[in-house]
């Protein structure tokens, strides 16, 4: 835990809260964070905050729309147990990932295993789909192709291998024109339908690059500052946060559960995440049926309902829940759906409200605003509905310290 030294503990003003994190530096974060993009993840500083304020070392820290895994990294950096689910299985492999972190020296251990187990001669890459083999080099595709078939998501030290490969599936070139992942020079955030990727690669005559995967996944573990010694925070697993809870996690009680649900009709993650569902043996299609998706203002309230039941169950009773909920664009005006949540869901659950803190975005810090079609739907505002099951006051909080940064091996950068 990093404080700023020499702050006094205060009782904070709610609606000053946001310049806690805001003063952070941008790019303030573990480089973990960056092991594979999302759509509308929230910035480390913000849960790094929560997690510092309202928790305790050893306890429990639970994200159920947890996405890339946010919180998740950032609840097992300050010695919580953490806990994350989502329903799509890219948000849990990465989640996964950052939940149960294995030790540099594991992971290179298992590639080089990989590595000198592999053979192309037996991979058959003819069963695979176009739309994806026109994304690599022979050679290249092959490799992933074997890769997908060995790794095993189940294990700690594969899933973190999973992730990393998800990671660098597609991505674009340096000035020099090496490739930054393993495909045609396209975006790392997100990939375009494939009959758009198929036309771009025909009309550039995009050339497909010869890497090496297992020389290029070795190079990308040298980036990233890693424990010397399995960091072990919780548990992952695939759910969704409208159907009943497995009862293990009732019982761990978690003391925050703090999370971003999906916002109203803005984002297809399956959609945009095609070639990662790929390499995880899924469709784009049969992801987004399972996922939240609706611009019915009715839905989605009932949708918040039956979240919003099951994690009271969940809470600790003297813990925190904390929903971040971002202001909608409707016409012409901004629909306040964290407002709206509050009126018509949480306020007959009974739960006690601390307030609603508005967090302005910088609008050009915004994910959504890569989005053609959906250009202006999400706006500049989030709010963080900030609960507890039970009437109870806030603790005191010491200003965290953003000139220094978490790191495996206990010493701030
Ligand atoms: C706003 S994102 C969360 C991003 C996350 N805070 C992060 O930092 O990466 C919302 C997440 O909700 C997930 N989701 C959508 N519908 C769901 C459902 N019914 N149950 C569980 N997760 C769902 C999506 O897959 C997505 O990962």
């Amino acid at each position: 835990m990093i404080r700023g030294m020499g702050s006094p503990a205060s009782h904070p003003a709610l609606e000053d809260l946001p310049l806690q994190w805001r003063s952070a530096p941008r790019r303030w974060g573990h480089s973990l964070h960056s092991l594979c993009s999302y759509f509308a993840m929230f910035p480390p500083q913000l849960a790094h905050f929560f997690v510092d304020w309202l928790t305790e070392p050893g306890d429990a820290v639970y994200d159920p729309f947890s996405g890339r895994g946010t919180l998740a990294l950032e609840a097992v950096l300050q010695g919580r147990r953490s806990y994350a689910s989502d329903a799509n299985p890219l948000a849990v492999a990465l989640s996964h990932a950052k939940t149960r972190v294995p030790s540099r020296q594991t992971l290179l251990k298992r590639l080089n295993e990989l590595r000198a187990s592999y053979s192309p001669e037996p991979v058959r890459t003819e069963s695979e789909p176009e739309y994806i083999s026109m994304l690599y080099s022979e050679m290249t595709f092959k490799q992933l192709v074997w890769l997908k078939e060995k790794l095993d998501r189940t294990n700690d030290v594969d899933c973190f291998w999973i992730a990393v490969i998800l990671g660098m599936l597609h991505g674009n070139h340096n000035k020099n024109g090496e490739p930054r992942g393993f495909s045609i020079s396209m975006p790392n955030t997100f990939a375009m339908a494939p009959g758009y990727v198929a036309k771009y690669i025909e009309e550039h005559d995009l050339k497909r690059p010869s890497v090496d995967v297992f020389e290029m996944l070795e190079r990308r573990l040298e980036r990233i500052d890693l424990p010397s010694a399995k960091r072990t925070g919780g548990r992952t697993w695939l759910q969704d946060a409208t159907a009943q809870p497995p009862s293990w996690i009732l019982k761990q009680r978690p003391k925050l559960i703090f999370t971003s649900p999906p916002y109203l009709e803005v984002i297809k993650y399956g959609k945009y995440n095609w070639v990662r569902l790929w390499f995880l043996g899924q469709t784009a299609a049969e992801v987004d049926q399972k996922l939240m998706a609706s611009a019915s203002l009715p839905r989605y309230l009932k949708f918040m309902e039956s979240v919003s039941a099951n994690l009271k169950e969940i809470v600790a009773e003297d813990g925190f829940v904390c929903f971040v909920i971002g202001d909608v664009r409707r016409g012409d005006t901004d629909l306040n759906l964290a407002q709206e949540v509050w009126e018509h869901v949480l306020k007959e659950q009974g739960w006690h409200l601390h307030g609603i803190i508005a967090d302005e975005l910088p609008q050009n810090q915004k994910v959504s605003r890569i989005w053609k079609h959906n250009s202006g739907r999400a706006t500049k505002t989030d709010r963080l509905l900030l609960l507890s099951p039970q009437t109870r006051t806030l603790p005191d909080m010491v200003p965290p310290m953003w000139d220094r940064r978490l790191t495996f091996s206990g010493t701030p950068t």
